[in-house]
């Protein structure tokens, strides 16, 4: 058996959360492949302790010190595994930085995943929650990933379809919860681009940067990287881990209904129903900007909470269930957290 990498003990996860929260974890390991996770695994005090896996930390909200292992993922690798003339396969690492991987593919000359540049986090995380912004989804590009089942320390290969994927959504966040540890994922990316301006301000980003005719990849990953940058505060200056809450979606006659009362209210059709953006609820019932002292919500995009310095988690929780509460008070919907609170 490869030697387990050191294990400490009582570590502050300050760095290792966007929201920047100073709790503790009772012991913390990281590992940079795939044996060193299995070591790691094979050691009682880690097999007795419950474990949280952890990437960017940019999706979560610690409310208390966690008195488990915390096993950070660092494994590290980017390569294009397989090309044709259409498509390549890129392989990388879970411990690499998203956007480390958006502009690694820019630097190959690939397209696919330019419109999802700037999201916070690690490629492993990217999978669980399916990330997606600006018109994409980490799905659209999906091949496969592979995982470590903590239980038996078996690498398994998950095809798209056995991600179960959805809005924000995986079979890692349901049935397989904390059952596996993502190590590396496969994209397959297209060689040709297909420009996908769509959504909301790209276009006259674009048109504001003086770009005229087809944008490559790289002019679009600029141009969401722009909104993003004007709209969604940056972690390293204000603690935050992006959307709180998921986007609601609604039946098509609750939408019809609220719409007699609330004429402006924008709304996406989805299977189903019709998806609300969640920013424009809470800033109706008056929270956008709100400040509580340590926390609050952004000034810009009121799914966003922050902590503007100081903050505990259980404040920020709190803030989360009265905003809650008054969205489902003023138009009958319940708002769900997109991050993991702990
Ligand atoms: N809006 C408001 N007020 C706000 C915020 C939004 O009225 O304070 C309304 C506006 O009508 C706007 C619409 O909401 O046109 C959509 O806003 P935006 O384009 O900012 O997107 P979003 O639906 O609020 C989602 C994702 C973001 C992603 C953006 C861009 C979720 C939960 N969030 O936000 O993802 O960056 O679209 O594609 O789906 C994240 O998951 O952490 C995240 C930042």
């Amino acid at each position: 058996m490869h030697p387990a990498p050191a294990l400490e003990h009582h570590v502050s996860l300050r760095p290792y959360n966007t929201f920047g929260l100073d709790v503790t974890a009772r012991l913390f390991a990281r590992f940079t492949s795939v044996e060193e996770l299995r070591a790691l695994l094979a050691l009682p005090e880690v097999q007795a302790a419950e474990k949280l896996v952890l990437g960017g930390g940019s999706n979560l909200l610690f409310t208390r010190d966690f008195d488990g292992v915390v096993l950070k993922n660092e494994i590290r690798g980017l390569e294009i595994a397989h090309q044709d003339e259409d498509t390549a396969l890129v392989r990388a690492g879970a411990g690499e930085s998203w956007h480390g991987l958006v502009q690694y593919t820019l630097d190959q000359d690939l397209s696919g995943i330019e419109n999802l540049s700037l999201i916070p986090g690690t490629v492993g995380a990217a999978p669980l929650q399916n990330i997606g912004a600006y018109g994409a989804e980490l799905k659209d590009t999906f091949e496969q990933l592979e995982a470590l089942e903590t239980a038996t320390g078996q690498l398994r290969t998950f095809s798209a379809a056995e991600c179960g994927f959805g809005y924000r959504e995986s079979v890692f966040k349901g049935p397989l919860k904390n059952q596996f540890i993502v190590t590396s994922v496969r994209l397959r990316l297209p060689r040709r681009h297909q420009p996908n301006v769509r959504y909301g301000d790209i276009q006259t980003t674009l048109q504001d940067m003086g770009i005229e005719g087809e944008p490559t990849p790289r002019h679009i990953s600029e141009a969401v990287s722009s909104i993003r940058r004007s709209k969604l505060p940056d972690p390293a200056q204000i603690g935050n881990a992006g959307s709180f809450f998921k986007n609601p979606e609604v039946s098509q006659a609750k939408f019809d209904e609220l719409k007699r009362r609330f004429e402006a209210l924008p709304g996406y059709p989805v299977p189903g129903g019709v998806k609300v953006p969640a920013g424009w609820l809470i800033e109706q019932c008056g929270w956008k900007g709100q400040r509580r002292g340590s926390h609050g919500v952004h000034d810009r995009q009121a799914l966003v909470l922050v902590n503007h310095g100081g903050a505990q988690g259980q404040d920020i929780r709190d803030l989360a269930y009265e905003i809650i509460a008054s969205v489902r008070e003023k138009f009958g919907i319940e708002l769900h957290p997109e991050v993991n609170i702990l």
